[in-house]
């Protein structure tokens, strides 16, 4: 006689790879003792089973070149730094994800959207963690138009879905996937098998009914949402939601996007009406001092679509001890070796004797190569104590050989220093324009270390 197989299953934590028994280390990630026990919710067939009674019908298989293109329709959600991080606009039926630490602003941003998408769509906000009160409260303190904002607290996946039949709105927030659970399953909410599943059934129901679900997700310690890897497999888009070094500023930034590209970052800075978007984010991270100081240089970095002013900032001083310390805050502490080694070779500069200490001001991390030169002149600028000139700015990549490296859209970066009144610029050779000169820029082109030590 056949036994009634117990629905229970296997998942890593880490990676999200499923398994049939219980063991110490994943087979696929090798992660160790990340396997947790999960319950299944729906009851498993057996593949004979599944098979039988199926018989793939041959119109299911289509050319893709039979199939019409099809624009995206795109809602927005108010505030433009978002929807540029979404790819335009959030796409009906898709699912989006936000995660990020406690306190980052995750559920005040999600409220704000929804008050301004409820003026002209069906909008519902489920909060599982939150009082009725408490969300009103917030709300009203913002001063958001809260006539057409429904609003409902359950932690019940199956009692939501049945509202939202009814509701049928077109964006909906879960906040947080952690606090829900699905009656088919009696682990606790937020354990690896609830997440998952109530994930998946949102996530089916999204598809279904074309609604715009936005999800919020912790994350845990390192930075991974608190969970299985596989919600953000499910997941359409998923954005995370953090705050810079400077605790008034916060940066959301999509690291997966079915949608769109997932080079953007939007910034917002949390004020005490809520979150308010920042358009011109140069002028925010470029609040230097009036008096020129050694070590500070203006970079033009390129975030996503467009380019930010930010200022490096150097401090060199001789080392106490044995064994001279570097350190960066948002630059990447092998690039700076290997900077110092470049111009140790080909600058003729040591500074093996040296503490080098360098911080990308307001908390930015540079992502991208186009800071080695303004990073190079702000080391030596603060090793021989002298001050580059206020209106300057730098950009370009440093090669091995001593060579300055041209950097992508250089026009619109030396547009952009030039609208924040820097008209000193000391650039790539390649990256020289003929086209902005008229605009009164002065230029110093440079194809090696040795000439850009030239302007000291
Ligand atoms: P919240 O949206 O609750 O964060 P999350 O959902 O990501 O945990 O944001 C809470 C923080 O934001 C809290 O530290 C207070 C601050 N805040 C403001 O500074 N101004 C405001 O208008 C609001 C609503 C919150
Ligand atoms: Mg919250």
């Amino acid at each position: 006689m056949a036994t009634k197989k117990t629905s229970v299953g296997f998942v890593c934590k880490e990676c999200g790879a499923d398994s049939s028994k219980w063991s110490g280390q994943c087979l696929q990630c090798k992660a160790w003792n990340s396997i947790v026990e999960i319950k299944l919710g729906s009851k498993q067939e057996s593949r004979s089973q599944r098979f039988s009674g199926y018989s793939g019908l041959a119109s299911d298989v289509q050319s893709l070149s039979k199939i019409e293109n099809q624009e995206l329709l795109r809602i927005s959600s108010g505030f433009s730094e978002l929807d540029r991080v979404v790819g335009g606009g959030m796409v009906p039926g898709s699912v989006i994800l936000i995660s990020g630490d406690p306190g980052a602003g995750k559920s005040t941003l999600l409220l704000q959207t929804l008050a301004h998408a409820s003026l002209n769509r069906q909008v519902l906000y489920v909060s599982g963690e939150e009082s009725i009160q408490q969300i009103a409260a917030r709300a009203k303190r913002i001063g958001l138009p809260l006539e057409h904002l429904k609003t409902l607290t359950e932690t019940s996946i199956e009692k939501i879905c049945a509202v939202t039949d009814q509701e049928k709105p077109e964006i909906m927030v879960i906040d947080s996937i952690q606090a829900m659970f699905s009656e088919s399953l009696d682990s606790v909410p937020g354990s690896v098998s609830q997440v998952r599943e109530c994930a998946a059934l949102l996530t089916q129901y999204a598809k279904r009914t074309d609604v715009v679900l936005l999800i919020v997700g912790h994350v845990t310690k390192d930075q991974n949402v608190a969970g299985p890897m596989t919600l953000s497999h499910i997941v359409d888009t998923q954005l995370i939601f953090s705050s810079t070094d400077d605790a008034r500023y916060r940066i959301v930034r999509a690291t997966k996007n079915r949608f769109g590209a997932v080079n953007e970052v939007g910034l917002f800075a949390m004020t005490d009406r809520g979150l308010k978007e920042i358009k011109n984010p140069s002028a925010m991270f470029l609040n230097r001092s009036d008096k020129p100081r050694p070590g500070s240089v203006v970079n033009v970095l390129w975030e996503g679509t467009r380019p930010l002013l930010v200022e490096i900032q150097a401090l060199v001083v001789e080392s106490q001890f044995g064994n001279p310390r570097r350190l960066g805050v948002g630059i990447d502490q092998g690039r700076i070796a290997m900077l110092l080694a470049v111009i140790a070779r080909h600058g003729g500069i040591f500074t093996g004797d040296q503490d080098i200490f360098l911080n990308c001001v307001g908390g930015i991390r540079v992502m991208e190569t186009s800071a080695d030169l303004a990073v190079v002149l702000g080391i030596i600028s603060s090793l021989k104590n002298v001050v580059l000139p206020q209106n300057m700015f730098a950009f370009g990549e440093v090669g091995l050989s001593g060579e300055i490296r041209p950097v992508a859209n250089g026009e619109a970066r030396i547009k952009e220093a030039l609208n924040h009144g820097f008209d000193h610029a000391v650039i790539p050779k390649s990256n020289y324009s003929k086209r902005v000169l008229k605009k009164g820029i002065n230029f110093h082109t440079v194809s090696t270390i040795l000439d850009a030590l030239e302007i000291f």
